[in-house]
């Protein structure tokens, strides 16, 4: 399906749901109240992934070409770019290498038959591209919300171009304004309670090691390391704190992508693509 028979599509969607939504008034019974609360709720949730998939598709059609190696990031809305990379390569007949950046991501190029690569025959890639937590008005970014921020941060920083993708919950001026779960930062192990206290120490706010849910006791990453969540209080020079971060000893990574990201594409609720740009520096 081409992208503008897509919008169209999603348009109609749209505008169907709107014209079934409830009645004006309402009848006072509290399981119609649930009901309408949850249909509102899943209304909700369909608009953002049909923005991740637009800002996705819109992102891979811009970006990607003929003979590249290009970074895969991770997370919801990169199934939607892979979508779109196996689509064309088949499509277009593209000869390109994929390059992941998790578990997830080396998944998904096998599941959609791409050629999959890595960094030692692929040193410098063409074209990384992935998703966000938040992104702020520079371009700066909080990444590792799915705990995969170490693998992201080095395929973006041997790219020559990172693109990121993301919906419209996660354009915002300011870090912190719409993501409320910090900033991740992956430890090794037997760190995690001495880096926790100085970073609380030195920059304020609340330290947590993140839980596994689905299993007991902490995530562990695809480099068997620990996540902390950093809730920070203030917005902060973060070119600073990352460097500051990274110094201490036990740290691997931190979730902050700062002067990496070339432009960035929004999907955004009225079905169009938001682009934004890096500031020159
Ligand atoms: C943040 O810190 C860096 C490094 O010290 C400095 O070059 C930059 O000007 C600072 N940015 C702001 C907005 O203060």
């Amino acid at each position: 399906m081409t992208l503008q028979r897509w919008v169209f599509l999603r348009k109609l969607t749209a505008a169907a749901a709107a014209s079934s939504s409830p009645p004006f008034s309402l009848p006072s019974s509290l399981s119609c109240c649930t009901h309408v609360l949850g249909f509102s709720q899943s209304a909700a949730a369909n608009m953002a992934e049909e923005a991740k998939k637009l800002a996705a598709y819109s992102a891979v059609d811009n970006n990607v070409q003929n003979n590249q190696a290009v970074g895969v990031g991770s997370g919801s809305t990169i199934v939607y770019a892979v979508d779109r990379l196996a689509e064309r390569v088949r499509q277009e007949k593209l000869n390109i290498v994929c390059v992941p950046t998790s578990f997830q991501a080396r998944q998904l190029i096998l599941q959609h038959g791409l050629a999959l690569s890595d960094l030692e025959r692929h040193p410098e890639l063409d074209v990384a591209i992935d998703g966000a937590d938040e992104v702020d008005a520079q371009l700066t970014l909080i990444k590792g919300g799915g705990g995969c921020l170490t693998q992201e941060k080095i395929i973006a920083g041997n790219s020559k171009c990172f693109v990121v993708i993301a919906d419209y919950r996660k354009d915002s001026s300011v870090l912190g304004e719409q993501w409320k779960k910090g900033v991740p930062i992956e430890v090794i192990p037997m760190a995690y309670v001495p880096v926790s206290r100085v970073i609380a120490k030195r920059f304020g706010g609340e330290v947590n090691l993140r839980m596994a849910v689905s299993k007991a006791g902490p995530v562990v990453t695809d480099n068997s390391n620990f996540i902390l969540d950093w809730k920070f209080e203030d917005v902060q020079n973060w070119s600073e704190v990352n460097t500051a971060i990274k110094m201490i000893p036990g740290v691997v990574e931190t979730g902050l992508f700062v002067n990496m990201a070339e432009r960035a594409y929004f999907g955004m609720e009225d079905g169009s693509v938001k682009v934004r740009k890096a500031p020159a520096n």
